[in-house]
């Protein structure tokens, strides 16, 4: 939008625009002094510009321009020109601005690290200096994304009818999985708030208030440890419904992820996406978020190698585990013996006792393991793994399923990504569904809720909420796009009988469970609907989209690993005055 500041940004310029006079503001980027010549990049959110200056057609601006260190910030008019040396790898390459008229709008010290360059910066100088990290045009055109995302979220969910509801961000505490922040009352001393982890209560509330639809885009808040794909404050696309069942919602959601890549990338997306129940996804993947952006799908040769004489092979079967196998495509040309060696060290960390392996080189085999199996067996092992030549097969057997599955899993996306398989620009979505209701927590020595208390049993397995609860499902379902998690939801259980009695199966006295979570018992007894709903990581979404590493590039002002934020330094002490309003003594 024109302003009496500018005419145009920056990145907008084509050779069509040639002859224009125009103005243009934003920041002083790299610049070539060729004596009676100085080129300067001119930066803004859209792009960059190059400014020519002229000392023979206009000294003074020449001057003016010479005094213009990096990260000034100024004002250019002129007209724009055809460059003489085109510049191919900028959209406005073709043309510059023949600069008449400069201003200095503000100056710049000279900043910690140049703006072009800070990929290179190490990050925690990088995450000090945000404003001028984010300067940097990965940045902008991520944080542009993550808006744009937004709007099209908005969109979708207000043509199908969505109410965006905020809900309070002081919230009571509720024992739901990851630790709370919490904020002290004045009011009442002693007493805590805690920020949301999600506005879960509030939106099934706003279910039984008979709002319908729900949408909100929240900060969620929750006190875990960082990864690439966790921050200790994100955002959710929080959705909640009423009157639906599990293929609604999911259908719903396919909507949505179609719509917001081809409006934000111009990527097709394919629906319905594919549904693995979890059992499914972990024996054929090892993971309840596999990635299917390559195959290497896990193959049990149990039956195969149960009576063998290797009983590395033999005695896990006969323990009532397992030994599975992943075929590495073209793997034995790839890895060489060291790297096989790693390999073995690496499903050491998934708690495996070993890896054994074979790789089919054109000139010989060499394995692990072949010496001890018969040709049949080796013959069938190969077949089974669908192995030929160049391949490399690898093994994994113990008494433990889990472990097996779990270490084939890792190590198959460890195999792909050094094998490079996994290709750029797919996306590939599934559905995971049919949770278990409950996971067994060795920390609390009793079974907590694997997705949260209010989520419904599958209809065939009610009964089991009071004979077996390890085997008890749940109508609990996830979003998976290349082997990330992006989001979750469940339909939740609309009848206070059944509450209660998910409380109690969780451990919860009936008093305590009325104290913690009574206004939603007492709320389910005034007319629940059947209701359900699903919420997004933002943050995830746009991270994938952006095809960044991790969402922090995708987060405006990130936290680091110990929670901090290196910019404003917080967390941070507070006077003496305010911790004494609040009642509190630190005792170190
Ligand atoms: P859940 O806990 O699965 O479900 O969270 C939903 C999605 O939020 C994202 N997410 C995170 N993103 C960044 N940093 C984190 N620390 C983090 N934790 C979670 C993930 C995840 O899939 N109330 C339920 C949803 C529901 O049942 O409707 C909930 O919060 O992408």
């Amino acid at each position: 939008m024109k302003t009496t500041m500018r005419t145009d940004y920056c990145g907008v310029f084509r050779s069509e625009h040639t002859g224009r006079f125009v103005s243009v503001c934003g920041w002083v980027g790299r610049r070539r002094d060729l004596g009676g010549l100085l080129f300067t990049d001119l930066r803004d959110r859209t792009g960059i510009l190059q400014l020519a200056f002229d000392e023979n057609t206009a000294p003074e601006v020449f001057e003016t321009a010479l005094s213009c260190r990096a990260e000034y910030v100024i004002r250019a008019e002129g007209k724009i020109r055809e460059r003489s040396a085109k510049n191919p790898d900028i959209p406005t390459g073709d043309v510059e601005l023949e600069v008449t008229s400069l201003e200095i709008l503000a100056q710049s010290e000279t900043p910690p690290f140049a703006v072009e360059s800070s990929d290179k910066v190490n990050d925690s100088l990088r995450l000090k200096y945000r404003y001028l990290d984010l300067r940097r045009p990965e940045l902008q055109s991520a944080v542009a994304m993550r808006h744009k995302v937004a709007k099209v979220c908005r969109e979708y969910f207000d043509e199908l009818g969505f109410l965006e509801i905020e809900t309070p961000m002081l919230t009571k505490s509720t024992p739901e999985g990851a630790r709370d922040y919490l904020v002290p009352s004045r009011v009442k001393p002693g007493e805590f708030y805690a920020l949301p982890q999600s506005p879960q209560q509030y939106k099934q509330l706003l279910m039984l208030a008979g709002f319908d639809r729900y949408m909100q885009i929240t900060r969620c808040f929750r006190d875990e440890d960082l990864r690439a794909d966790r921050q200790p404050e994100f955002t959710q696309i929080d959705l909640e419904m009423s009157f639906v069942t599990q293929d609604d919602i999911i259908e719903i959601q396919e909507g949505f992820i179609k719509r917001v890549f081809k409006e934000v990338l111009n990527v097709d997306v394919k629906t319905p996406f594919l549904r693995l129940t979890l059992r499914e996804a972990m024996s054929r993947f090892g993971s309840d978020k596999p990635d299917l952006r390559f195959g290497c799908e896990i193959r049990d040769i149990s039956d195969i190698v149960k009576n063998c004489g290797f009983r590395v092979f033999s005695e896990p079967v006969a323990a009532g585990g397992s030994v599975r196998l992943i075929n590495v495509k073209g793997g034995a040309s790839v890895f060489t013996r060291k790297q096989i060696d790693a390999l073995v060290e690496f499903v050491k960390t998934y708690r495996a006792k070993g890896l054994a392996w074979s790789a089919l080189g054109a000139e010989n085999v060499t394995s692990s393991y072949r010496k001890f199996l018969s040709d049949t067996e080796n013959a069938a092992v190969s077949e089974r793994a669908g192995a030929e030549q160049g391949d490399l097969i690898l093994i994994v057997g113990d008494a433990n399923n889990d472990i097996v599955l779990t270490a084939l899993g890792a190590l198959r996306r460890e195999c792909a990504a050094i094998t490079g398989l996994i290709k750029p620009d797919i996306y590939e979505f599934l559905f995971v569904t049919d949770f278990p209701l409950f996971e067994f927590s060795e920390e609390e020595n009793r079974f907590v809720a694997m997705h949260h208390p209010f989520t419904a049993p599958a209809d065939e397995d009610r009964d089991l909420l009071d004979t077996d609860k390890a085997a008890c499902r749940a109508k609990a379902y996830d979003l998976v796009l290349n082997g990330t998690e992006l989001g979750g939801g469940s339909v939740r259980i609309n009848d206070p009988c059944m509450q209660m009695k998910m409380f109690e199966a969780l451990g919860f006295a009936k008093d305590e469970a009325e104290e913690r979570f009574g206004h939603l018992i007492n709320a389910l007894k005034y007319g629940a609907p059947p209701h359900g709903g699903f919420a997004y990581g933002l943050d995830r979404l746009v991270m994938l989209m952006a095809q960044a590493e991790s969402i922090r590039d995708v987060t405006a002002f990130p936290k680091v690993q110990n929670a901090s934020e290196p910019m404003t330094g917080c967390p941070g002490s507070v006077d003496e005055k305010q911790l004494a309003e609040l009642g509190i003594r630190i005792i170190r």
